[in-house]
């Protein structure tokens, strides 16, 4: 085996959320598939071509070593986006191979114009606005200057796209902001536009804003953690719940996609007053009957969950005994009657009728989603499920 856990992608799950998503951006908006962080944990290399096989052609990562990974494994007719980090040397390498990238700053326009002279070909570049989430992007302030150096150098810079970002359109509490944010970018792009500049289209949305504020879909939605079957938070649930007429909490359109399972180690009884594991953080009021687990911190279960986890083993919610080294965790398994070694334990996904679902297990570690994907390790073997 060589490994002591697993992890499990099923494609029906994806496939679905992806249709979910790509009807509500509408027929005339491009899906871009957010992959950074690895695809937030899923693995790039075994997403790619699953989304493919979903009629995904447009992926977006962070930085130039992902997009690396991505033009890799993606078919021909495929493309990359850097929305982040490249550095200026890697520049020639994106443009000879149609990887468009980000530019939010003149030094990166000029180093992405000198390029492609030197390629002798046009970059693909998506210009960033800063609209009021004060990360990254070209100021109001400096419309005019970006609006002569895209113009001047038309022949060497094909403007893929106008972008921004906005500062937490999961949370109502942002509204104020991004009804600015939205306000300022409509007024940025088209003084662009007036002024000579042509991108091919105009794409801010992320998951909830798409899910949210439908004026921010534009001619493309670059969609992340909702097509591996989260809602960026649960106002956002609510919010399409109640606005599509959806009674139950259990009509929910989007599925989990990952599902993270091992074995049993080993089994042993431990007598009453007994501690079970380092120090005194568990001990066992009765005799308990335990199962080791070989999955700890480093395997990306959080430390955080000693004496607060639980794992599905049997079918049932069984509790973490003790705290979770670095490669174990201790289950305690006394009324799970026959359990034996080898027994599969189940860290997320569902196993008979129960479930364990990372938005739970985020809670208990109080993580966003996004940290519990990103944090499982990327030598964990992926599997598909068809
Ligand atoms: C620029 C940009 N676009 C899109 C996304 C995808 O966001 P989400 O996972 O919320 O859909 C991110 C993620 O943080 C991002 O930084």
């Amino acid at each position: 085996m060589f490994h002591s856990s697993f992890i499990e992608i099923n494609k029906s799950a994806l496939r679905s959320n992806l249709r979910f998503l790509k009807r509500l951006a509408g027929p005339d908006v491009r899906y871009c598939s957010v992959i950074k962080g690895n695809a937030y944990g899923h693995g790039i290399e075994h997403f790619i071509p699953l989304a493919e096989a979903c009629n995904i052609d447009l992926f977006a990562v962070h930085s130039a070593d992902e997009a690396l990974r991505a033009h890799m494994v993606k078919q021909d007719g495929s493309h990359v986006m850097i929305m982040g980090m490249i550095d200026d040397n890697e520049l020639d390498w994106a443009i000879e191979n149609d990887i468009s990238f980000y530019v939010f700053e003149f030094e990166r326009l000029e180093a992405a114009i000198k390029a492609a002279q030197l390629q002798k070909k046009r970059a693909m570049i998506h210009v960033e606005l800063e609209t009021g989430m004060n990360r990254i992007g070209f100021h109001w302030e400096d419309r005019n200057k970006l609006k002569k150096i895209l113009v001047d150098h038309a022949h060497l810079l094909q403007v893929k796209g106008i972008s921004t970002h906005y500062a937490g359109a999961e949370s109502i509490a942002n509204y104020l902001r991004i009804q600015n944010q939205i306000a300022n970018f409509n007024r940025f792009q088209w003084y662009l536009r007036k002024n000579g500049v042509k991108p091919e289209m105009c794409h801010t949305a992320c998951s909830a804003p798409l899910i949210s504020y439908p004026q921010t879909r534009m001619d493309m939605v670059r969609v992340g953690i909702a097509q591996y079957g989260y809602w960026p938070s649960k106002e956002t649930y609510m919010q399409y719940l109640t606005e599509n007429g959806k009674k139950r909490m259990t009509d929910n359109p989007l599925r989990q996609i990952i599902s993270w399972k091992t074995r049993i180690m080993s089994i042993k009884t431990v007598k009453a007053g007994e501690f079970i594991g380092y120090g005194t953080a568990y001990q066992a009021t009765s005799q308990t009957v335990i199962a080791t687990v070989p999955v700890g911190y480093s395997h990306g279960f959080n430390r955080s969950l000693s004496n607060l986890g639980k794992v599905l083993i049997q079918g049932r919610r069984v509790p973490v005994v003790g705290t979770v080294n670095m490669n174990m965790l201790i289950a305690d398994v006394s009324h799970c009657p026959g359990v034996k070694r080898g027994d599969e334990v189940v860290l997320m996904g569902s196993q008979k009728n129960n479930r364990i679902t990372v938005s739970s297990f985020s809670d208990l570690t109080r993580n966003v989603n996004y940290e519990t994907l990103v944090r499982l390790p990327r030598d964990i073997p992926r599997f598909i499920l068809d």
